[in-house]
């Protein structure tokens, strides 16, 4: 496995395979792997010849507030890993071989990068979606593969690639969960033991309205109703949006379409923002 640092030089290299037939598949992460990253790299490695995975945590999809400075790394444990599931290379740049000092260019997917996370976070997928596209291009890959905990970050990602008809296949994969639900990131490891336990309400709420949509529930406010109720019984979490949208253009919706329908929730419990998602 090799570790490259230097734009130029992996496009040089990705170049190379490509003119060689090879099909590239790329991971986007910033790094700190659990088995949602873990599940993406694997399937990653099913899909092509070439798996680059790119470990950078990303300083244009932070605001000033957030956790860019503490966020968790440990890169000789992902470089491990990585290495373990027979990754070719680590792309792994610095602020400034992404960033240098001159640096100007932001691409913005509109109207969708406003809605649901878009509201407290209004240049986080901005921030995403620069860095994605430069990452396109850095390793020119054929296929590349997002995991749907981060199902907003997916749709605009999808949009962008349709809009601006970037030759890429993206892929979807499943969340992962802990075994109590709590879907898997890299800022769980923020939680205190209490807060902790008291996350899992935000899977327990998504549960429950799968259970009323089986029972043939549709309306939107009631099961964001239900919802809210699940998540305010945890004393540590304060609620920052449930949505029930649809998939494709993450307009509200007043009842469920079943297949089109992405219902999703983030909470703060302390300092920390978690969010989870499911589609039905
Ligand atoms: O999902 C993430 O980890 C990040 O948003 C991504 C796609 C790697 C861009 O920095």
């Amino acid at each position: 496995m090799e570790i490259i640092t230097a734009v130029e030089a992996l496009k040089t290299q990705s170049r190379q395979w490509r003119s060689k037939g090879k099909t590239i598949v790329l991971v986007p992460t910033m790094g700190y792997f659990h088995e949602g990253h873990l599940s993406l790299i694997r399937e990653g490695r099913r899909q092509g010849d070439i798996l680059v995975v790119s470990l950078f945590v990303n300083p244009t999809q932070f605001a000033p507030s957030e956790d860019f400075d503490t966020y968790p790394k440990d890169f000789e444990r992902d470089r491990r890993l990585a290495e373990q599931i027979g990754v070719d290379v680590i792309f792994y740049p610095d602020n400034n071989e992404m960033y240098p000092s001159e640096y100007k260019t932001y691409i913005e997917v509109s109207e969708l990068g406003r809605k649901l996370c878009g509201v407290s976070r209004p240049t986080f997928f901005r921030g995403v979606t620069t860095v994605v596209l430069k990452l396109f291009t850095i390793v020119q890959p054929h296929v590349v593969l997002f995991g749907w905990k981060d199902a907003q970050q997916f749709i605009i990602i999808q949009r962008m690639v349709e809009d601006l008809n970037l030759d890429v296949q993206l892929i979807g994969m499943p969340i992962v969960r802990e075994p109590d639900g709590l879907a898997m990131s890299s800022r769980n490891a923020y939680l205190s033991s209490q807060e902790r336990k008291e996350a899992t309400v935000l899977y327990s709420a998504l549960q429950k309205v799968q259970s009323l949509i089986g029972e043939g529930v549709t309306e939107a406010a009631q099961l964001r109703s239900e919802m809210e109720t699940i998540v305010r019984s945890a004393p540590s979490v304060r609620i920052d949006y449930i949505h029930i949208v649809s998939l494709h253009d993450l307009q509200q919706l007043d009842h469920v379409e079943h297949g089109k329908t992405l219902i999703g929730l983030a909470v703060f419990i302390g300092n920390t923002r978690l969010i989870d998602n499911i589609r039905v």
